[in-house]
């Protein structure tokens, strides 16, 4: 589905990723995992094509994406919940969903996000359609975030740490609606800081240090002690 080979980039003189190789198998779901500033944002804004193109070739479903621009890279299928959420905050909740509405890219796609569709599956955001983004709870942005990168109808689901500063419950949400897209067979590509439930919830998992992948293992493999606080410091 999704693959990275030799990826760099810098931010100005400084580069910050050395080769990234990365492969996300159709329908899996992928963690993507390491501590702060490894450089797994850069990645991501590398794959939406939000960064300068250095070295490296980045295809999705074999059609190299490598220099294609922002908006021809969600059209294509990649859906962002980018890290910070990044809401409209002076939109509605409606407004900020049909906003980023796009067609099914395959016409026999049976079961298209709609907006009653992303409503079914947060039912909250369905009592607050007509807030405004600044008006609504952390964990209700969240959601709003990623009800508005379903209504692009994406082939592959991006999330930079989604569920960064939300109460337990919230958080818990976000899980649950993960793992019912997964199921589903949607392409996840996943970064988070909670280890554990990406350990049961990912397919596959990768750790970045420093500008590269540095670890691959099953999740049975990066619950050890040892991993975690070698490549994770927790
Ligand atoms: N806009 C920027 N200008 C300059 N340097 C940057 C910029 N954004 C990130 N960096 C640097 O690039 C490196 C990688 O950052 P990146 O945001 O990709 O890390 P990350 O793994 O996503 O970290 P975190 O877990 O904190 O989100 C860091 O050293 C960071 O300081
Ligand atoms: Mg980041």
């Amino acid at each position: 589905m999704l693959e990275l080979s030799g990826v760099t980039a810098a931010h100005g003189s400084s580069q910050v990723l050395f080769g990234v190789d990365l492969s996300l198998p159709r329908g899996s779901v992928l963690a993507l995992m390491g501590r702060n500033g490894m450089g797994k944002t850069t990645t991501v804004r590398r794959i939406m094509g939000l960064m300068p193109h250095r070295e490296g070739r980045i295809t999705l479903e074999g059609q190299d994406i490598t220099h294609w621009r922002p908006a021809r890279v969600a059209q294509a299928g990649i859906g962002l919940v980018p890290e910070g959420r990044r809401i409209f905050p002076n939109l509605t909740v409606r407004e900020n969903l049909v906003a980023m509405a796009m067609a099914p890219r395959r016409q026999n796609d049976r079961h298209p996000w709609t907006l009653d569709r992303v409503l079914a599956l947060f039912p909250r955001l369905a009592e607050r359609l007509s807030n405004m983004g600044t008006q609504l709870s952390g964990g209700e942005q969240q959601m709003l975030a990623l009800g508005r990168a379903l209504m692009t109808n994406p082939r592959l689901l991006i999330l930079d740490e989604a569920t960064e500063g939300l109460a337990p419950l919230a958080r818990e949400e976000i899980w649950t609606c993960l793992a019912r897209l997964k199921t589903e067979g949607l392409s996840i590509l996943v970064i988070d800081k909670h280890v554990d439930v990406l350990a049961t919830l990912a397919d596959h998992h990768v750790i970045m240090e420093k500008g590269r992948i540095a670890w691959r293992g099953s999740g049975q493999d990066v619950l050890d002690p040892e991993v975690k606080s070698r490549w994770l410091g927790v």
